[in-house]
């Protein structure tokens, strides 16, 4: 049978791509500070003495200590790596992503994250997927990651990008086509003769924002190029070859010219929100930002250095610079990349998400700023009112030196970046699981708290509308980043005052007056976004109990049965606009329809019933049913 690379890897690794839902055992995880400690919380919890698959746990976002929470989230993460056997990335190694794809990322192996852009290391043929922490907890535990088996989007790429277009410009044109939601339940897998025109960082980017498509996964095939890529990292022997058959099939083909593709860019508030460089060009900017897991790498600090050797950072502009990883960021000091970027004023930031998620360099009231990274939703770079645009490092490059949006095709000739034969090592940046874990002591830092647990479904639900938003609501819009924010998410209770404040200011004020059991409506796409189940575990402990939407983010919806919480779908979208906030809604004989699947709502209010449905796994039922995953996971251990 002819097979494309998805089924190649489902086949190695025994799954049957034509089940509903797969059971999935990763050969590697992958787990960041942000949404690392809950994970080991949880695994703690559960009782769990020795993590099974390969780990690795990266301190990336929370490395701006001010106080003392996120110096003890790390001290604990480290402790509790070493104690149950997982790999330990020191702070200034890098961004997991990027650190993952130059150490450890395979070829033809999966790879399970706790991070929505898990899907980057699919740029050296991993098949690689985010998901929550708690369902991360689990597949540390020897438990399968179950998911719903994904459509295969086969895209083909032919030509070559041309001078001043790169990766960015090609999942910026893709994000236009197929929107926020286009990617939901679906693997994008790339093939062509335009693959090889396409560097790994290139690969990287598209692989990552694939996440801003929704989709489960992007995988490119692992040919010379990639051979090159893991060699130069040190790892030669990692590299195997893997493509898919010639005719193998796929449930719906996309086909891009690459010499088609023009500099892109991303307008406010939203990563589809896409139009052509030259169409904004002009718009002041005060601020540029080149990093984040998406851009980030050796030929996308290099690139600006080329743009920018010589001449000056345009004086109305910041333009902040944060490399990927530690080994990119000694390679442009070696190169002598960084000595350009340094006199042309380019501020160098710590080898960090940073800013991508609000962590300093927030813009001035009512900004402009251009960033390379991959979101852009209101708000997230910690200025409310501030437009970010996003963009790649070419155009990023360019508009720094001009001080507005500026089409990088004006720069004349393309420099063209010969990649680095090797990179310097940094293997005292990681820190190996104890050879003695008994005699390791784990310390919780006054802030670290116990995660919040589901409760098993009632007969009867009656639970209120709360709050009602619209469509691609964001993990952002339920629970902010930003630097407060990351340092409180050891600790739920704490982070209570700042629940859905990007929605509705005054909700905070309200918890006291809450019912036990209370829901959320919302629109097409909810949850979209961070895979952080903070946005779950929040609204959990104050009585959130039900969301019923049109549609729903892969990993949010998950996160929701993970904590024993009920997603629901209209049967009938319109009955969405009937429903109106504080409106009582009721469940009779719960159980018994969720077992079923159809649900029938009875919203007392406006004395009118309608139809849901749950598309529930009998797993995903079981999990409703006894409150969620660290429940059921417990009981299972006992
Ligand atoms: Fe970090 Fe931003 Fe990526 S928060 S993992 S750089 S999306």
């Amino acid at each position: 049978m002819r097979m494309n690379i998805f089924q190649k890897i489902c086949d190695s690794h025994k799954l049957d791509w034509k089940e509903p839902e797969l059971p999935i055992i990763p050969d590697q995880v992958l787990t960041p500070d942000a949404t690392a400690t809950p994970v080991f919380l949880q695994l703690e919890a559960i009782g769990i003495k020795k993590i099974k698959p390969f780990t690795v746990t990266y301190m990336d976002h929370n490395t701006l200590q001010v106080g003392f929470r996120n110096a003890d989230d790390h001290r604990y993460l480290k402790a509790v790596a070493a104690k149950l056997g997982a790999t330990y990335s020191k702070p200034g190694n890098g961004i997991c992503h990027q650190v993952h794809l130059e150490n450890f990322a395979k070829p033809g192996q999966i790879l399970v994250g706790s991070d929505s852009h898990t899907p980057m290391a699919g740029a050296v043929g991993m098949l690689s997927i985010g998901a929550g922490g708690l369902d991360v907890a689990s597949v540390m535990s020897g438990e399968p990651l179950f998911v719903k088996t994904p459509k295969v989007v086969g895209v083909k790429l032919e030509g070559k990008l041309p001078p001043w277009s790169a990766g960015k410009d090609v999942i910026l044109y893709l994000l236009k086509l197929l929107s926020v939601k286009g990617g939901v339940g679906k693997i994008i897998e790339f093939f062509g003769p335009g693959v090889e025109n396409l560097s790994i960082s290139d690969r990287a980017t598209i692989c990552n924002m694939s996440a801003e498509m929704g989709a489960t996964g992007c995988i490119f095939p692992s040919d010379g190029v990639t051979a090159r890529f893991l060699k130069s990292f040190g790892r030669p022997d990692d590299w195997q070859a893997l493509s898919g058959d010639d005719d193998a099939a796929y449930d719906e083909t996309i086909k891009i010219d690459l010499g088609g593709i023009e500099p892109m860019i991303a307008v406010p508030h939203s990563p589809d929100n896409v139009k052509k460089v030259s169409e904004v060009e002009g718009v002041p900017l005060s601020q540029v930002g080149i990093g984040s897991c998406t851009n980030s790498s050796f030929k996308d600090l290099a690139v600006a250095a080329y743009v920018l050797d010589g001449k000056d950072v345009h004086p109305d502009v910041d333009l902040v610079i944060s490399p990927g990883s530690r080994r990119t960021a000694m390679k442009i000091a070696e190169s002598g990349y960084l000595q350009k970027l340094m006199a042309a004023g380019v501020r160098i930031l710590e080898n960090t998400c940073g800013p991508c998620n609000g962590v300093g360099q927030s813009p001035a009231s009512s900004g402009n700023s251009l960033r390379t990274y991959n979101r852009n939703y209101k708000g997230r770079s910690g200025t409310l009112d501030a437009s970010v645009y996003l963009a790649s490092p070419e155009t990023a490059a360019a508009s720094a030196l001009f001080g507005c949006i500026t089409d990088p095709r004006k720069l004349g000739l393309y420099p063209g970046i010969p990649m680095p034969e090797s990179f310097p090592d940094n293997s005292n940046m990681f820190i190996l699981p104890a050879e003695d874990p008994e005699n390791v002591e784990v310390v919780k830092g006054p802030n670290i708290q116990p995660m919040p647990l589901g409760s098993p479904l009632e007969t009867r639900l009656e639970c209120p509308v709360k709050l009602k938003a619209g469509d691609n609501i964001t993990t952002d819009h339920i629970l902010p980043g930003g630097a407060e924010m990351l340092s409180l998410r050891s600790n739920v209770p704490a982070s209570v005052p700042y629940v859905f404040n990007r929605l509705d200011p005054d909700f905070a004020g309200r918890v006291d007056t809450l019912p036990k059991q209370w829901t959320i409506v919302g629109g097409d796409n909810f949850g979209q976004g961070s895979s952080r189940e903070h946005a779950v575990m929040v609204p959990l402990l104050i009585g959130m109990k039900m969301v019923i939407a049109k549609s729903f983010a892969r990993i949010f919806r998950q996160n929701l049965i993970n904590f024993g919480a009920v997603p629901l779908v209209f049967q009938h979208p319109e009955d969405y606009d009937k429903i109106e906030t504080d409106d009582r809604l009721v469940i009779d004989d719960a159980i018994h329809q969720l077992k079923t699947g159809k649900v029938k709502v009875t919203n007392q209010s406006k004395n009118f019933t309608f139809e849901t449905v749950g598309n529930f796994t009998d797993r995903e039922k079981e999990l409703i049913l006894q409150g969620g995953l660290l429940n059921y996971l417990r009981l299972k251990n006992i």
